[in-house]
């Protein structure tokens, strides 16, 4: 595993020229902020040595270095979730290659839906803390020492510090900020309303199929992790309707533009 890592770590020095400090995952429907990124050097999944390569809707699959407001950055354009078939070990190795890389900062975006009855369709959550619900864990089987600890503490996986900033900042923008708790869930079937109820209770203000797996081999890798979810459909009781892919595709899509402000402000500061 440690050599794997290497392997495409230095494939990507060698392509990169100078690390930037910061990562982005772009979730369902988020990946317009790419177009936002300037100077793009653009790396197909395809291409990198031994990346997994995505296969869902909306997902095109590919690495991209640039800067967002002036600051370099890297960013993900479509990642690797559980429900398609990788293992947890595949849909985390982007984040063991950015630790590799030196990467410091992992800001992270997902569509989910709101369980909290103040949510509507379309806010953006800022993750303050999240509930593993996955039947896998990324860091399951040996440990690696220059990874990370055996036993990661998880009791700040979101970093306070980043999340003051992004507050403030979506106070300044006059954004509407929601916070709470997202729960992580394998998918791919969206919850039954009784599921929905029971993520509300057991603490959960979003639920989502994504982020909890990349988080935790972030922290495991002490790096400074920055989520939010966009709220695309509501699991609250009375206003649960069908819901698609593509309606989640397209809430994430209008919300995304407000989200992509806080992170350009954010990345310009750290
Ligand atoms: N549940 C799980 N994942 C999701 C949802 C949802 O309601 N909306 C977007 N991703």
């Amino acid at each position: 595993m440690l050599e794997t890592i290497q392997q495409t770590s230095d494939y990507l020095k060698n392509k990169i020229g100078e690390i930037p400090n910061t990562a982005i995952i772009l979730g369902t429907g988020l990946g317009e902020l790419a177009n936002e990124i300037d100077n793009k050097t653009e790396i197909p999944y395809a291409e990198i040595p031994n990346f997994p390569i995505s296969t869902v809707e909306g997902h095109s699959g590919k690495l991209i270095i640039g800067t967002l407001g002036g600051k370099r950055i890297l960013a993900m354009q479509g990642r690797f979730h559980f429900y398609e078939g990788y293992s947890m070990k595949e849909v985390t190795f982007p984040v063991r290659v950015f630790q590799a890389l030196g990467v410091k900062y992992l800001f992270v975006s997902n569509a989910a839906g709101g369980m909290n009855p103040s949510f509507d369709i379309g806010d953006i959550m800022l993750i303050e803390d999240h509930i593993n619900m996955f039947p896998e864990h990324p860091l399951r089987g040996k440990n690696y020492d220059e990874l990370g600890t055996r036993f990661p503490d998880m009791s700040e996986a979101y970093d306070k510090k980043l999340r003051m900033m992004a507050m403030q900042i979506a106070n300044e923008k006059n954004i509407k900020l929601q916070h709470g708790v997202y729960v992580g869930v394998q998918g791919p079937t969206f919850e039954t309303p009784a599921e929905y109820q029971f993520f509300r209770v057991i603490g959960g203000d979003a639920v989502g199929m994504s982020t909890v797996p990349e988080v935790i081999v972030a922290n495991h890798a002490k790096m400074k992790v920055l989520a939010f979810s966009i709220i695309t459909d509501l699991g609250v009781p009375g206003k649960i309707v069908e819901v698609s892919h593509e309606e989640v595709q397209e809430a994430a899509k209008i919300a995304q533009p407000k989200m992509a402000e806080i992170m350009r402000a954010i990345v310009q500061k750290i």
